[in-house]
């Protein structure tokens, strides 16, 4: 009997031992999909609740006099920015030193004797994501909608914004007597610890590789050639998309078929200009800034630092949940018309 209660205390024990690795408080689902689709969506509002302490909202700096002549003019070495006046030209640099780089101050792009020198290569870089923020503002639309972003979207009051990727290092050993891990197999919250591949930035989000790896026939017809190796890779990049939102599959696709469309939240086609997106930035701007970068700032291979999901979304579905970013900041638009040029044409 006494045997009986010991074992039975000792059960209890290790159950409580078990389940203090659950959860708390217990998570919370919520139906996305169709009736019977078990399109969940599944959340803890503890963690929630972390993800809005980790994302707070910079201040909005007064509007600028919008009149008076163009920073081009005012300025020597004006060459993204020229037409913007003078006065908001001044609040987009108070603006951008709040943004990125606050401690450091306009020390960290500029000579303080003369602004417009460009020898400091923080404002090489500096200019070159001003455009960047233009191009994603005016022409990914089809992700960004009238949200936009602003520095603050990727940097958050830092210089290296937190997310950022490199290529991986080839492995040191090269193809051994263990063997070549071709990329997977190791230890990488990219791939939230699973075995696949943990660079699947590479071949979608710089390459442009076919991430589809669904067969759209029940039997073998060779209409899809894809290998589980390929698949795998999909699967790393999926992983990653939905950490970066911190959502579950379910948040973009009817889990019935991965590969279908019909009947998959808008999300999905959200997230299939994202993918554009990132791979964009990351060839037309950031991969161009190599020899720009100093040697501390590049990858063991010496590539360039590169944005994914992460980078803009830091574990919220929407990037400071959706918090209209480019309302208060025009300017990070695009060329606005020349008022003097308005007023000749009226
Ligand atoms: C994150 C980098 C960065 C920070 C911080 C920064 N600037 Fe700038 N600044 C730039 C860039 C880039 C340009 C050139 C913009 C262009 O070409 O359109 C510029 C240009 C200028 C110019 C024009 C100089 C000329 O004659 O061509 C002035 C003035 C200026 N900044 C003032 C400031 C002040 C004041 C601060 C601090 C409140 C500051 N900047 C902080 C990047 C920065
Ligand atoms: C889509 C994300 C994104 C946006 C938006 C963005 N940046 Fe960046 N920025 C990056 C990445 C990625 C790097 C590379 C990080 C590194 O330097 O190691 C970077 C680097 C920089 C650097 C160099 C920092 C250093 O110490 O090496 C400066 C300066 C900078 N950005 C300024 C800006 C300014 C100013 C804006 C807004 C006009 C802006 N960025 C908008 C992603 C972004
Ligand atoms: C934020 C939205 C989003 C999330 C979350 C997401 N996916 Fe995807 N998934 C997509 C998009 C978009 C594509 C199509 C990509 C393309 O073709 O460029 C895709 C494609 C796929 C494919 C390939 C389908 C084919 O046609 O061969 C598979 C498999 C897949 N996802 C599995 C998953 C799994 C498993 C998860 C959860 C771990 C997941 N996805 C989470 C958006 C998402
Ligand atoms: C340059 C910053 C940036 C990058 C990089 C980025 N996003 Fe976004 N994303 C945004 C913004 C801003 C929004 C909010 C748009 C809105 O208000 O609807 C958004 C919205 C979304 C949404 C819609 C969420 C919803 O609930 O409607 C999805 C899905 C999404 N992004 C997926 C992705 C994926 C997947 C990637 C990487 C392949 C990615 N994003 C990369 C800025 C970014």
């Amino acid at each position: 009997m006494s045997m009986t209660s010991t074992s039975f205390k000792l059960l209890l024990l290790g159950g409580l031992v078990v389940l203090a690795g659950c959860e708390r408080p217990p998570p919370e689902s919520i139906q996305r999909g169709y009736r019977g689709t078990g399109m969940l969506q599944v959340y803890n509002p503890r963690l929630v609740e972390a993800t809005r302490e980790a994302n707070p909202l910079p201040a909005v700096l007064p509007a600028a006099d919008a009149a008076g002549p163009r920073a081009s003019l005012v300025f020597q070495n004006v060459k993204v920015l020229g037409d913007t006046s003078a006065a908001e030209f001044t609040r987009i640099m108070t603006a951008m030193t709040a943004w990125v780089s606050p401690t450091q101050g306009c020390a960290y792009c500029h000579d303080l004797q003369n602004f417009a020198d460009d020898k400091l290569y923080t404002k090489v870089v500096a200019r070159r994501m001003l455009q960047m923020t233009r191009h994603i503002n005016s022409d990914w639309k089809t992700h960004v909608v009238a949200t936009g972003v602003t520095c603050y979207t990727c940097h958050r009051g830092q210089p290296v914004p937190s997310n950022i990727w490199f290529k991986e290092a080839p492995q040191v050993n090269g193809p051994s007597f263990i063997g070549d891990n071709g990329g997977q197999n190791k230890v990488s919250m990219v791939t939230a610890l699973m075995a696949t591949p943990t660079d699947p930035f590479t071949p979608f989000l710089l390459e442009s590789k076919s991430i589809r790896v669904y067969s759209t026939t029940a039997l073998p017809d060779g209409t899809n050639r894809s290998s589980i190796k390929q698949a795998e890779f999909t699967y790393s990049l999926m992983t990653h998309m939905s950490k970066a939102l911190n959502v579950n599959c379910t948040y973009c696709h009817s889990t019935r078929s991965f590969g279908v469309w019909d009947g998959n939240p808008p999300q999905r086609a959200t997230a299939w200009y994202g993918i554009r997106m990132a791979r964009d930035l990351n060839v037309a701007y950031l991969q161009p800034l190599t020899s720009t970068f100093p040697a501390n700032r590049l990858g063991p291979t010496g590539d360039a630092p590169k944005v994914n999901c992460a980078t803009c979304h830091q574990g919220v579905y929407k990037p400071l949940y959706g918090t209209p970013m480019i309302k208060d900041y025009p300017e990070l638009v695009g060329p606005r018309p020349d008022p003097v040029a308005v007023v000749a044409t009226n």
